[in-house]
């Protein structure tokens, strides 16, 4: 059930490289496989030799790719949003919601919550389509934030529901009290308001993407034999591990890259290990991806426990 594969990692550490490659991999070994790209820089396409866009284009039997269109989510996003909040407060024409949602789309959190959905459509109407879906990820900082979402929104989600169940068992007290009442005309019951069903229903949605993070999928933090690197891994295991979300793996990318004498660090040593040469003449064919060597880590997700 675990078909869902992401790498994490610095800046330049190899997330794409190595997504492309373990994508090629699995699909030269027989899987239909989805690689699609969550970073806004864009260069799975560069890599593949292909023009990409939001939706599946093929690469070659058994492997398609496709490039998240993020400002096209965050409009999304936003849009859906204004017509739900119009829809439940077309009473209160004294806010203006359209200034209000200008303002929204450059404000903090934004941009993480349309990764967010993206990634639950690509999992949800793409992914049953496919053996193995492998995101290639943006830089940490937005990884993270996107990661740790379902568990932080759920929490809020959660107080909000019990806020409005509060509103309405007041509601249905005055309209016991005094049925003439506006309130005992309004909207009383749980499963009959639109506030409380959206919230139910967003609820749903974020506690199945915190399900596929902590569960339903392969997460693997890349390095490079250098301090930095290293560091970065050191903090998003740090983080994972508080959100709930199990570390599979650790890739060692450009092996040999110097002379350096260089040993992984005590923390990231539990984990299964995948090594990688640093390829001098550098790589940009997919027979140069496959030669990267992502076969041995192909084969360990395939046969890791719980896979069929
Ligand atoms: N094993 C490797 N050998 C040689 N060059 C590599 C290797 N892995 C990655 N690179 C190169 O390093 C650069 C950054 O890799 P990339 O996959 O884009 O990193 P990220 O997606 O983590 O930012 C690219 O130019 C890529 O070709
Ligand atoms: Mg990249």
């Amino acid at each position: 059930m675990n078909d869902r594969a992401f790498f994490l990692g610095k800046g330049g550490v190899g997330k794409t490289t190595l997504s492309g490659a373990f994508a090629l991999s699995l699909a030269r070994k027989g899987k239909k496989v989805l690689i699609a790209s969550l970073d806004p820089a864009h260069n799975l396409g560069d890599i593949l030799g292909t023009r990409l866009s939001g939706e599946p284009i093929t690469i070659e039997p058994r492997l398609d790719a496709l490039e998240v269109d993020l400002a096209y989510w965050v409009d999304k996003y936003l849009n859906e949003s204004r017509a739900q909040m119009k829809a439940n407060y077309s009473y209160n024409t004294a806010f203006n919601l359209d200034s209000f949602f200008n303002i929204m789309k450059y404000s903090p959190g934004t941009e993480e919550y349309a990764v967010l959905w993206a990634i639950e459509d690509i999992h949800c109407r793409l992914g049953p389509l496919y053996d193995v879906v492998v995101f290639d990820t943006p830089p940490t900082a937005l990884s993270l934030r996107f990661l740790s979402l379902p568990v932080i929104s759920g929490l809020w989600v959660k107080e909000l529901r019990q806020l409005r169940e509060k509103i309405l068992s007041k509601r249905q007290t005055v309209a016991r009290i005094n049925p003439e009442s506006p309130i005992a005309a309004s909207c009383i019951d749980k499963d009959e308001d639109k506030v409380y069903g959206q919230l139910k229903n967003i609820g749903l949605r974020l506690s199945r993407l915190e399900l596929l993070f902590a569960k339903e999928s392969f997460i693997s933090v890349i390095v490079n034999p250098d301090r930095l690197s290293v560091d970065e891994a050191l903090r998003i295991q740090e983080e994972l591990n508080r959100l709930g979300i199990p570390l599979s793996a650790v890739c060692v990318n450009k092996k040999g890259i110097s002379d350096m004498a260089w040993a992984q660090h005590p923390s990231l040593a539990g984990y299964p290990q995948f090594d990688f040469d640093f390829t001098r003449e550098g790589i940009s064919s997919r027979e140069e991806l496959m030669a990267v060597g992502a076969q041995a880590l192909a084969a360990h997700f395939l046969n890791r426990a719980g896979n069929q």
